[in-house]
């Protein structure tokens, strides 16, 4: 792990949702810009003290010293945004796969960097968007590709949170601080932050591709440098047209992430608070409840969870889900040596890997030169892996 140290949010998350099902072992890190505080946080987690790292290019370099069974696999990168690029180039060049957060980079120029280091390397890499590894959201992804609800022509993606309803970045609250700074957010804050998750989870459930947009972004509360709140017009490749909505100041809420597609026959409706709901809408018969891990479902979504119906699962297991996915991922493609190179498992099923990373910074740039534009449509971006 890089990143993830004392006091840190996702790296916490990372570690749980990696040994939830006993199949990753958290083997080394370098945790913090600090070396006296990576070796302590490294400590804390019981990591023997010779692989808790200085920094993470000193990881690297001893890890690929170590015979092949024992050194670490792949790195889940959990800093700031602007190390994400720096890391996962640095692991490439010594032959370990990548499991990053998002934002992938600060822009989409160094995210063809970013595509053109994995390239060159032969590693593979993974992007943590855990909102689409939900099992109902798994279901509801089936069920828009088995054509239950027809043509697809709106789509209403939210994602609001109120954490940063105040200036606390100004009163010294570490996550607000670096979101907020260009140099370390990158060229959004809110749209970087969650607009990009809603972003994904719009074209990951509905397999349509954005191609045009037109963006209006704030600095809602005074003094702020990146925006804090926005919204976005879609198109889609199939002529549907679509809304997300991301804002960080929107007092008393959570994680409201809220996805609504209609189709001419049918139409569904998720809720990241509420997500073992998934709610099918018909025009001329009653309301579809469809409840994780109940009848009724796809073996996408089964094999997604873990309990039985009635028994709720989250963010964790979510998350969990993409390293599962991930790992299967690692050990189809030989693993290290570890024994894990069984290439017999289940099909790995796809994370989130570079398409993903250079659409979700497309997005971002897009929105951000669209909302600073008088021109109102704005075309998405054409970006290969
Ligand atoms: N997928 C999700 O749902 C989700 C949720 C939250 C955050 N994130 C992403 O995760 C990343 C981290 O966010 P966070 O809220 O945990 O931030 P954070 O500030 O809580 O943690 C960042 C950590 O990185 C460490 N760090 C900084 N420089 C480092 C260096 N040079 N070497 C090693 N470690 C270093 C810090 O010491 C800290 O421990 C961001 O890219 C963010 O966008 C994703």
């Amino acid at each position: 792990m890089v990143g993830g140290g004392e006091g840190a949010f996702i790296g916490a998350v990372h570690r749980a949702a990696a040994g939830l099902d006993q199949a990753i072992e958290l083997v080394c890190g370098a945790f913090a810009s600090d070396a006296e505080r990576s070796r302590r946080s490294g400590a804390s987690l019981g990591l023997a003290p010779e692989r808790c790292y200085a920094d993470f290019d000193s990881m690297f370099a001893a890890e690929a010293q170590l015979p092949a069974g024992k050194r670490m696999e792949f790195v889940a990168i959990v800093t700031p945004n602007d190390l994400h690029l720096a890391v996962a180039t640095a692991a490439f060049r010594h032959g370990f796969h990548v499991l990053s957060d998002k934002p992938a980079t600060r822009s989409l120029a160094e995210c063809f960097e970013l595509r053109d280091s994995l390239k060159a390397s032969g590693c593979l890499y993974g992007l943590t968007h855990p909102y689409g590894s939900y099992p109902l959201v798994v279901e509801a992804a089936e069920r828009v590709r088995a054509g239950q609800l027809g043509t697809v022509r709106k789509i209403l993606v939210e994602y609001t949170q109120g954490w940063l309803a105040e200036p606390i970045e100004r009163r010294g609250q570490k996550q607000a601080i670096w979101r907020l700074d260009p140099k370390r957010a990158g060229l959004s804050s809110c749209m970087g932050d969650i607009g990009v998750h809603a972003f994904h989870l719009a074209e990951f459930v509905t397999n349509l591709r954005t191609t045009e947009l037109c963006a209006d972004l704030n600095s809602i509360v005074a003094g702020r440098e990146l925006d804090d709140d926005g919204a976005a017009f879609l198109r889609f490749d199939n002529g549907a047209r679509g809304v997300l909505v991301a804002s960080q100041i929107c007092t008393g809420d959570e994680n409201d992430l809220r996805l609504r597609v209609y189709g001419d026959a049918a139409s569904l409706e998720w809720r990241q608070q509420e997500p073992n709901s998934l709610w099918l809408k018909h025009a001329h018969k009653p309301v579809e409840l469809v409840r994780s891990g109940g009848a009724g479902l796809g073996a996408a979504a089964h094999a997604n969870s873990r309990l039985p119906s009635g028994h709720p699962e989250g963010y964790l297991e979510a998350f969990a889900n993409v390293y599962r996915h991930f790992a299967a991922q690692v050990r189809a493609h030989g693993g290290n040596g570890n024994g894990n190179g069984n290439g017999g498992g289940p099909a790995p099923r796809a994370v989130p890997g570079i398409t993903a990373a250079l659409r979700g910074m497309a997005f971002i740039e897009t929105v951000v030169a669209a909302s600073k534009s008088p021109q109102k449509w704005h075309a998405f971006p054409n970006v290969a892996d």
